[in-house]
């Protein structure tokens, strides 16, 4: 399988066609952005840590029985996936309070929610991802009902596979984000990608962030916390 045109860029990812109109080429960079691009770095490695980390853990979910749109790993940094016409909705589900959560309520982070909680963002760049609830989603066209239960149910279901396996490997799983797309049938699959940009993961044990927040917060020993939670996720899959 080869690149063909380049078919979109976005902030840590790019996004190639292929001979095959149903396939595409995901190629992960080391960019990183925060804030909306407000803030840009670059976390040496990164890309290869999410290629293969959202690759494994998105196996792991196909067989919990939730769909993906993974193929083929095909390098390091490279993933065939199937095409997908991707949701303009950031699925952010939350087992602890934290991030945007904790300061738009005025709490602290840390408080262990008895039930996780979910949110959507309207993916658009241009407005900031503005929070909406599955009202707003139909108003605007964005999904019908039906695949914004289908979206509410598989996001439940990835939060209670991957908080079961984080904690086998010594990390909490604080709050993730994750988006879905439509196959050409309608079928809704996941997609973009699960990785330490994506979620929160907490040290069980000690609490420390092995996540973007250390790019975002300026904490310093970001490489190695990418490394750090490939390594204990390699250990225990
Ligand atoms: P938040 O607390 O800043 O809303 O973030 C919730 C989760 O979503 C957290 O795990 C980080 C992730 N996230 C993204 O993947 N992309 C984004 O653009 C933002 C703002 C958060």
């Amino acid at each position: 399988m080869e690149k063909k045109n380049l078919m979109y860029e976005g902030k840590a990812k790019k996004v190639y066609e292929t001979e095959d109109p149903q396939l595409l080429i995901v190629s992960y960079k080391d960019d990183a952005t925060a804030f909306n691009g407000l803030k840009k770095g670059s976390i040496s490695g990164k890309g290869v840590i999410n290629n293969k980390m959202s690759n494994l853990l998105m196996q792991m979910l196909e067989k919990s029985g939730v769909p993906t749109h993974f193929v083929e790993e095909l390098s390091d940094r490279e993933t065939v996936v199937k095409r997908v016409k991707i949701l303009p909705l950031e699925v952010i589900v939350r087992n602890i309070s934290a991030g945007s959560f904790a300061k738009r309520y005025g709490v602290e982070e840390g408080i262990v929610f008895a039930e996780p909680t979910i949110e959507f963002s309207y993916k658009n760049d241009g407005l900031g991802d503005p929070l909406l609830n599955s009202y707003h989603a139909a108003a605007l066209g964005l999904c019908t009902w039906e695949e914004m239960e289908t979206v509410k149910k598989y996001a439940f279901a990835i939060n209670d596979c991957l908080k079961a396996f984080w904690k086998s490997c010594g990390v909490t799983l604080v709050d993730f984000k994750i988006e879905f797309g439509k196959l050409s049938d309608g079928t809704i699959v996941l997609a973009d990608e699960i990785s330490p940009d994506t979620c929160r993961l907490w040290d069980s044990k000690t609490g420390e962030k092995l996540d973007k927040d250390r790019f975002r917060r300026d904490l310093g020993g970001t490489e190695e916390a990418y490394v750090e939670v490939m390594r204990r996720l390699c250990e225990h899959i």
